[in-house]
């Protein structure tokens, strides 16, 4: 940002605006969160005004301008088209994200000191939920797709184990999609669930789009959302993959199981008093594209997925993974451990060419698409996949000419150029000892063996990868070390290099 007319100072650091407008102004493709990617979409779509009163529109509570927390007025209408959009029987409007939301609803569906069964790849805000509400976690544990390296669904079978050893547990959450897009049975899972007389709570902040881009009419034959599938409580991250802006969420209740005035209770104890005016008119914007013109839009995303899909399968070297079940198809996952790089080489390569990818685990590497992109991102994305390709061939001397692009086989997946299975650590199953009362905090080198009070947490996927109760091992520390070193986030293993252990 350089409008100031005088001089430029010196030695003026970069700001946030600079960065923003700097990222902007080079004409990025985004394949990452959020969904809209960028104020094309609303202009395209009419809503250009919004963007250019911006300023003027950040409100707060004015006369006619509603109460998030006692709606009567438009913010009441946002929330009805939403329930209707979703048909469930009411939908509440989020400012502080899915994350508020889930823990409103555990809040409300669990007793303090109770339990609540939670797949162990659940996201922070479910252990945060923990602490908050002193509630005890039994764990189910999603399958784990070695070949990948990475956590695939919950079945019914382990949720019914877990149910059947934890029969006091109040309720049960997981997420569907997960990170990549594998969906659980959410339908034969409720029906578990509601035999036993408990609540089901969907963290369904990767697939606010699946009641809509799963449609047969869209020709994208994928898997149901946890609305239709009979979930008591779904919470959708909007922005995340439609059109509404970052931390704006949609809490959809589905079932009298879960009493509504304890709901919005915990609601408006977990959200901010000032909720944003511009982050609930784009959640209304969004509805609003969804009511007028989201045949269209869901038609085309459909339409650029299916190219995008066909042309990919014509580079030779890289694969895309299928046949993992229900996988929702907006979720792009490449591997490239037939090319001998791993994924954050492959994600470098593409930020040269100003493609941002959204996550990358071992020689996965994902794309996040939303109702936003257009055909000439996955043009463009196409066209860089191609060029890197052929030079990594070329410096290989053609070793993987023959090797056909396409659908990625099991064998060949998770291995890098020596062989060695790679992708990010994913949490497994471990002892879980009392959380710690009396804690302390000593080096992360020094903690092999103690049992953890703090969750650590690569960031992301925002995954717990050692929770509360459990003892760190080696390996683990290793890998934590590995990832610090490459410059990645981890939450839980402060400036020092500490984490929080029992004393
Ligand atoms: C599985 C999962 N659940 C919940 C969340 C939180 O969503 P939000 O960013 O809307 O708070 C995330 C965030 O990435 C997530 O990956």
């Amino acid at each position: 940002m350089n409008q100031q007319t005088g001089p430029k100072a010196p030695d003026r650091v970069e700001t946030t605006a600079d960065f923003l407008l700097n990222h902007a102004a080079a004409r990025p493709v985004s394949f990452h969160m959020p969904g809209h990617k960028g104020s094309q979409l609303y202009r395209r779509y009419g809503y250009g005004d919004f963007l250019d009163s911006f300023m003027d529109c950040d409100i707060t509570e004015i006369p006619g301008a509603d109460n998030l927390f006692q709606t009567e007025g438009i913010l009441a209408r946002t929330q009805e088209r939403y329930a209707k959009l979703y048909e469930v029987s009411r939908s509440y409007m989020l400012i502080n994200g899915t994350s508020a939301g889930i823990i409103a609803a555990i809040l409300a569906s669990v007793k303090e000191g109770g339990t609540l069964l939670m797949a162990r790849n659940c996201h922070k805000s479910v252990f945060n939920a923990l602490t908050l509400g002193n509630i005890r976690p039994a764990y189910m544990y999603p399958e784990m797709l070695e070949e990948y390296g990475i956590l695939g669904q919950v079945t019914p079978e382990e949720v019914a184990r877990s149910l059947k050893e934890n029969p006091a547990a109040d309720a049960v959450i997981l997420p569907s999609p997960n990170y990549y897009g594998i969906c659980s049975d959410i339908r034969s899972i409720a029906e578990v669930v509601h035999k036993q007389g408990k609540i089901l709570i969907v963290d369904q902040a990767h697939g606010a789009h699946l009641k809509w881009l799963s449609q047969r009419e869209h020709s994208g034959v994928g898997p149901e959302c946890a609305e239709d599938a009979g979930a008591d409580i779904v919470i959708n991250s909007i922005h995340k993959t439609l059109a509404s802006f970052t931390q704006s969420a949609v809490l959809n209740l589905n079932s009298d199981r879960v009493d509504r005035y304890i709901l919005e209770d915990k609601l408006q104890a977990v959200q901010s008093t000032s909720p944003s005016y511009i982050l609930m008119a784009s959640l209304d914007i969004s509805a609003d594209l969804l009511e007028c013109s989201g045949r269209e839009l869901m038609r085309q995303w459909n339409e650029t997925l299916d190219y995008f899909y066909e042309e990919v399968r014509t580079i030779p070297g890289l694969q895309v993974i299928s046949g993992l079940g229900e996988l929702d198809r907006s979720k792009i996952n490449l591997d490239t451990s037939q090319l001998g790089i791993t994924a954050a080489q492959l994600e470098e390569c593409l930020m040269k060419r100003r493609i941002f990818s959204e996550l990358t685990t071992g020689s996965i590497l994902m794309l996040m698409t939303g109702i936003g992109n257009r055909r000439q991102d996955f043009e463009r994305l196409l066209t860089a996949l191609k060029e890197i390709c052929s030079e990594i061939n070329r410096a290989q001397d053609g070793s993987f000419q023959n090797c056909k692009g396409g659908e990625s086989s099991i064998e060949a997946a998770g291995q890098n150029s020596t062989g060695k299975a790679t992708g990010g650590r994913m949490p497994c199953k471990k002892e879980l000892h009392p959380i710690p009362k009396k804690k302390e905090r000593v080096p992360l080198e020094a903690a092999a063996g103690r049992i953890c009070a703090s969750s650590i947490i690569p960031y992301p996927p925002g995954i717990p990868l050692i929770c509360p109760g459990e003892a760190l091992e080696q390996e683990e520390i290793d890998y934590i070390t590995e990832l610090r070193m490459a410059g990645e986030k981890v939450i839980g293993v402060n400036d020092e290099n500490e984490v929080t252990v029992g004393a």
